[in-house]
């Protein structure tokens, strides 16, 4: 593939359309602020791998020709379960003929299901599997994610999923942050609290490797409950970590008052969120993560996407790739969803899979927006935007750029990127 190096420069060139934020220096974008992003024609030049200007340099290194092409800041996936092994199709099968994800998971299926497989591959099989997902990610114009440990369920197997999330880090062209999810299922021979327990004991070892960023916990009646939420969330902050949180996904636990009181930077799911837990997160310094792929394969009751938004409330998009209820890694798809069952507009979805999720990840500063000075990770979409949600299920992408480089091009656009 041609390339330039990071210290190279490249010019793109004629998008029709280019989206930018309605000001500079915005960390995220709440409510109307999102129908304000601009998606005017323009031109894009990079120097050393960062935004350097928006106007067109006919002698940078590279030239791509972006006539009839929509330029976009890299997606951002801040909810993904990778590294995983496997996958769980005939759960699948079983759970659209009705049988219930809770039960699924008591019987021995769900994570404990992905668990046990994790536990019997060899480290290389894991990252030979997540390597080739992120790979699709790339395509589909991700260009930074989150990892998530989670399939561990023990102290060991914690510790070396998130030793395989930092390898997974390393291999792959994105940047990735490594979520430590220590408290998703209740393994065998433990109660919630007793796990809660050894989740606080084993944190020392947790932070000793340096690249873990945040701590998570699944909220539901089948693993922990609000009370567990409020002690991870001051473990988060005495470890100066962030606090994410499955809540509200399955059933209605009241957990987002909870999440936000123990200084949660996100809380993703809220497909069952109460209706008064809503004007919580207006303006509360805390994502709502949509995860629109999980609600539509389980046929989970819809998250009120539509009121977060005009709520003022920081609404992100993310897949939740995992291998039980979001088998998906498409963020293309992933808006094309969201549009539909949430009634969002185009602005609103792109703010959401962009600075939204830049921003519940913390990666605000380097990503999220096309801004001078950030870092010139970049989706070139063949397409006017607003047929990203039109168009469904196709992948609009003809090239993605890493720090300038072009790390994807599909080869019917190749022809529009030269080395001079
Ligand atoms: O985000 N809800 C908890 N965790 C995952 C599912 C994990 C699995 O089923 O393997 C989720 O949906
Ligand atoms: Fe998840």
């Amino acid at each position: 593939m041609s390339a330039t190096a990071a210290g190279g420069s490249i010019c793109i060139a004629g998008a029709a359309e280019l989206l930018r934020p309605p000001e500079e220096g915005l960390e995220h974008i709440r409510g109307a602020h999102a129908d304000a992003m601009r998606l005017d024609g323009g031109d894009l030049f990079v120097r050393e791998g960062r935004i350097a200007a928006f106007e067109r340099d006919r002698d940078a290194d590279v030239l791509v020709d972006a006539r009839g092409c929509t330029l976009l800041p890299g997606f951002v996936d801040c909810h993904t379960h990778l590294p995983f092994v496997g996958w769980r199709a005939g759960e699948y099968e079983r759970r659209v003929r009705g049988v219930p994800y809770a039960e699924i998971a008591r019987a021995g299926g769900g994570i404990g299901a992905s668990a046990r497989a994790l536990r019997e591959a060899s480290d290389e099989e894991v990252l030979t599997q997540s390597t080739s997902l992120a790979r699709e990610m790339l395509a589909a114009g991700t260009t930074a994610f989150e990892c998530k440990s989670g399939y561990g369920l023990s102290r060991d197997g914690e510790l070396r999923s998130l030793a395989l999330a930092a390898a997974l880090g390393d291999r792959v062209e994105q940047a990735t942050t490594s979520t430590a999810l220590l408290a998703h299922a209740v393994p065998a021979g433990h109660s919630a609290e007793s796990w809660m327990d050894e989740v606080e004991a084993m944190l020392p070892d947790v932070l000793a490797g340096g690249g873990v960023s945040a701590l998570d916990i699944f909220v539901e009646s089948i693993a922990f409950s609000n009370a567990h939420l409020e002690r991870l969330g001051a473990l988060a902050a005495a470890a100066g970590l962030a606090l994410h949180a499955h809540v509200e996904q399955l059933g209605c636990h009241r957990s987002v008052p909870v999440a936000v009181a123990a200084g949660a930077r996100s809380v993703d799911h809220l497909s069952q969120l109460h209706a008064d837990d809503v004007a919580v997160l207006a303006d509360a310094p805390c994502a709502a993560v949509l995860l629109p792929g999980a609600e539509f394969l389980g046929a989970e009751h819809r998250a009120p996407g539509r009121a977060l938004v005009d709520a003022g409330a920081i609404v992100a998009l993310a897949t939740d790739a995992n291998p039980g209820t979001s088998p998906v890694v498409s963020l293309p798809l992933v808006i094309g969803l969201a549009v539909r069952l949430y009634g969002l507009s185009t602005r609103e979805a792109l703010a959401a899979v962009t600075l939204n999720a830049a921003w519940a990840l913390g990666l605000e500063r380097e990503h999220g927006s096309l801004e001078l000075g950030k870092r010139a990770d970049l989706v070139l979409l063949d397409e006017p935007a607003d047929q990203i949600a039109y168009r469904f299920g196709r992948n609009p992408v003809a090239a993605t750029f890493i720090d300038g480089r072009p790390v994807h091009v599909r080869p019917d656009a190749a022809w529009r990127i030269r080395a001079r």
